[in-house]
């Protein structure tokens, strides 16, 4: 893979990448679609949509995330023109993206026709995250060589007999971060920091995050130049606003309502153990820790939970939703755990997906003070102040 390319991928993290907050409002709805929900579908919103049709404009957009990491491909390798005219995607004919829409057709053949319609051959299935072509060959190299290493995919292995239950490791997760007691009394959050991206949109900026129990949150990255990039779950809706989008912004809806939920309950401890159903557990490694993982499920969401096994302390979570060409993941990473009114933050975290990285580093964390409620709600479009 070019690092240019992946330069540019992950350069696209601010103007493209939380549109992988996804949707799937087909999937998971019983009965005909509204008609707000047939507006917001992707052939609806954009214009040349022959493939990918029936799913939510975000969720399309997950899409895109996809097909850049399995192919190790920025936007512009299969789009011709600059990423901020977005008629261009519409018109613009190249011979990846006409590839790319029969793969889809292919890859979801295969499925329905091998598989029994379960998705377990996607576009990173045979790509792999290289945009060399798939080999033919068995790779000597590869089979005499190291073992490349294998990052954890969205599905936890099940645990070895005998460990410890979820419930375990949430009370010690619980007793690690100040004590069940005190922790309830955490109601509501304010922090400041530092936001950074990578490539050209990586500058840092200031950042604002406002959490409200038991499941309200809102981010706040600053560019007066720009616009302000805000994202916002009030609850029960959820939605992006940011420069640089074809949508100003964006509603979440399904699936990606059910993922956004459960990371801002996980933001308020006191209730984890009812954040998710259906909890199986493992074990892992993450930077040569050993982590218990606990896996399950907030609606169409899957949500994993990484916990160190010394400390006790939530290192990862992993949240996704899925799409027609794979699931699309979400990793937040935490750290620097310093205690605030008692009870232990991380003052660091780290988010990853499909095509974007961002840093977020607090220098300042307020716990139990007033935040109005229009903190969560619908965010204005983005303009320049
Ligand atoms: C592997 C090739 C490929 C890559 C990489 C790719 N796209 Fe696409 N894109 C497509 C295809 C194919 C379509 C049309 C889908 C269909 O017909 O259902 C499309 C359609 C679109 C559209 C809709 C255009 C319209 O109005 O009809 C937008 C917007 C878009 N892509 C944005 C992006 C962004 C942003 C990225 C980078 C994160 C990206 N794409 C990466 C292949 C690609
Ligand atoms: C079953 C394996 C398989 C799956 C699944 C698959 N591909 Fe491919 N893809 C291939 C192979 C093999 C080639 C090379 C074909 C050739 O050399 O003619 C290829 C070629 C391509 C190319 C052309 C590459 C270039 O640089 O010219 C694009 C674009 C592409 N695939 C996109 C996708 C997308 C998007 C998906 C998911 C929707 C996908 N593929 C899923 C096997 C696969």
């Amino acid at each position: 893979m070019k690092v240019g390319s992946r330069q540019m991928v992950c350069g696209a993290v601010v103007t493209t990448g939380v549109w992988l907050l996804s949707v799937a409002l087909v999937s998971g709805q019983a009965g005909p679609p509204t008609a707000a929900q047939n507006q917001m579908l992707a052939e609806n919103v954009f214009k040349n949509i022959t493939v990918l049709r029936g799913i939510p404009v975000d969720e399309f957009m997950g899409t895109m995330g996809v097909f850049s990491a399995a192919l190790g491909l920025s936007c512009e390798d299969c789009h011709t023109a600059s990423s901020n005219d977005w008629s261009n995607y519409a018109r613009d004919v190249s011979p990846r993206k006409t590839m790319a829409r029969q793969m889809v057709r292919m890859m979801a053949d295969i499925n329905k026709q091998h598989f029994g319609g379960r998705q377990v051959v996607t576009c990173f299935t045979c790509h792999r995250g290289s945009n060399s072509r798939p080999r033919v060959t068995s790779s000597l190299t590869i089979l005499y060589g190291a073992p490349p290493l294998d990052e954890l995919d969205v599905l936890t292995p099940p645990a070895a007999p005998g460990g410890p239950t979820a419930v375990q490791i949430l009370d010690k997760y619980l007793t690690a971060i100040g004590g069940a007691q005190r922790v309830a009394t955490l109601t509501s959050w304010v922090a400041k920091g530092t936001y950074s991206g990578y490539g050209p949109e990586g500058a840092p900026r200031p950042v604002e995050v406002y959490a409200k129990a038991p499941n309200q949150k809102s981010v706040v990255v600053r560019d007066p130049g720009a616009g302000d990039n805000v994202t916002t779950f009030n609850g029960t809706g959820g939605w992006v606003s940011a420069p640089f989008r074809p949508i100003e912004v964006l509603e979440l809806h399904g699936p990606e309502i059910d993922s956004a939920r459960a990371e801002a309950e996980i933001l308020f401890p006191a209730n984890i153990k009812t954040v998710l159903t259906g909890m199986r557990t493992g074990n892992d490694f993450i930077d040569d820790r050993t982590v218990l993982s606990i896996q399950g499920n907030k609606g169409g969401a899957i949500v994993t939970m990484y916990f160190d096994e010394e400390t006790g302390l939530l290192t990862r979570l992993v949240r996704s939703t899925p799409s027609p060409v794979g699931r699309l993941p979400v990793q937040i990473d935490y750290s620097d755990y310093r205690e605030v009114s008692g009870v232990k933050m991380p003052f660091k975290w780290r988010m990853t997906w499909l095509d974007g990285r961002s840093n977020f580093e607090m220098t300042e964390i307020q716990a139990n003070v007033t935040i109005p409620a229009t903190r969560f709600a619908r965010p204005a479009p983005p303009k320049p102040y």
